[in-house]
């Protein structure tokens, strides 16, 4: 058998030839799939005394890493443009190994005042009252307060560039140019905004964490996380979070995503443009009580939102509440037929959650989502047509 001449640089590939190509490996059985690999541990050399045990390479042992986890993190490495990648056991160990890893006794951080549940707690309550480490909630979309709120300690910023659930958008360029300034790094969860549609590192990010649990897996069928960067960056957290700490993907959801990802970019053109056409028919509805999605010139930061995303898209998630009280929410929820109740985001079926007006998280969001409630629509795959009709079928059942 003949060896192939070497594979293409998966830096010069476009967009859907890296989401096919990159990461790929073939060994001697030639299968046309990175095979899945499900020992924990290998045949070590005769003499094992040189081998650390925090080595971060495969064909040691599965926590130190293992083919199918680099075939993912080679894949995310070039779909973010980044050079280095590090997958977790899911989007929250991704995010707790950046602020374990990067983050020391005496630093401070700047937290987004709209961020993810996890990240929230984590910086509100657990982080602070167990190690000490101290955070301060700044809106992002201010620049001004963010300037602010920098202290000489501070050691990092987080930020969404579309927030879950408001969707405020951050400009990240400008937050990476502050932080940078201030000698911080700036850490973006980009899960709401996944590659091809947007790539932080190309605007100064230093380190960009995803919830592979969602768009980039795309199926609803295997959870991960991953954080993109530089080596130099990424390096620390697989020997300090992923082989120390030991939250390690299973080499079966390494393979699942990889899978998944196959189709990122032209899932998220339907994505994208479904997500508009619904916000646009919902809008103007006098049943709906406010509808934030960054694409309707509506949104407080539609303007940034165009330039940032550059004509890609708005992302496919959208905030909104119906004219009622929770119960009413409720009873909405309870009447699509096509849109499912549930808790993740960014799978091919259409999902929606209903945050009600209690409890101290809800207590941080802005009005008018602490009064009336919330719904948080992820956008699927689905006919976009029929998913206008259901949510116009569930209006009507619900104000009829
Ligand atoms: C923005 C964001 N970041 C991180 C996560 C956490 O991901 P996982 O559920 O994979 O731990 C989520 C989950 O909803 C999310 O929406």
């Amino acid at each position: 058998m003949t060896d192939r001449p070497d594979r293409m640089d998966a830096g010069t590939l476009g967009d859907l030839s890296a989401a096919v190509h990159a990461g790929k490996t073939m060994d001697s059985t030639r299968a046309l799939r990175t095979p899945l690999v499900m020992a924990n541990s290998f045949e070590l050399p005769e003499d094992p005394s040189d081998i650390s045990w925090s080595a971060t390479a495969p064909g040691l042992y599965t926590r130190n890493s293992g083919v199918n986890q680099v075939a993912l993190e080679e894949k995310l490495a070039a779909l973010e443009d980044g050079e280095e990648a590090v997958t977790l056991a899911s989007g929250v160990a991704a995010l707790h190994a950046v602020f374990f890893t990067h983050v020391r006794r005496g630093d401070h951080v700047l937290v987004s005042d709209v961020t993810y549940e996890a990240t929230w707690r984590l910086w509100s309550e657990l982080l602070p009252a167990r190690y000490g480490l101290a955070a301060t909630f700044v809106d992002m979309s201010n620049l001004d307060a963010v300037r602010a709120a920098l202290r000489p300690e501070t050691r990092l910023l987080c930020v969404e560039p579309i927030a879950n659930p408001t969707t405020k958008v951050a400009d990240i360029a400008a937050l990476a140019a502050l932080a940078h300034e201030a000698d911080a790094l700036l850490m973006v969860d980009s899960t709401f905004t996944p590659p091809p549609f947007y790539r932080p590192l190309s605007d100064g990010a230093d380190l960009v964490v995803h919830s592979l649990t969602k768009y980039i897996n795309g199926h609803g069928d295997a959870m991960g996380g991953a954080v993109i960067g530089r080596s130099e960056l990424i390096g620390p957290i697989k020997a300090d979070a992923m082989v120390d700490v030991g939250g390690v993907i299973s080499p079966f959801n390494a393979w699942q995503i990889v899978r998944g990802s196959v189709t990122l970019p032209l899932r998220l053109r339907q994505h994208l443009t479904s997500a508009h056409a619904v916000a646009a028919a919902l809008e103007g509805d006098p049943r709906v009580a406010y509808l934030f999605y960054p694409g309707l010139p509506s949104h407080p930061q539609h303007e940034l939102a165009a330039t940032q995303f550059a004509g890609r898209g708005f992302g496919a998630m959208m905030a909104l509440a119906v004219d009622g009280d929770p119960d009413t929410q409720n009873r909405f929820v309870a009447n699509l037929r096509l849109i499912t109740s549930g808790f993740s985001l960014g799978h091919d079926d259409s999902l929606i959650v209903h945050t009600g007006t209690d409890g101290p998280r809800v207590a941080t969001y802005p009005e008018p989502f602490r009064r009336l409630g919330h719904l948080r629509l992820s956008v699927g795959l689905e006919d976009t047509d029929d998913l206008i009709a259901d949510l116009r079928a569930a209006l009507d059942a619900t104000f009829s």
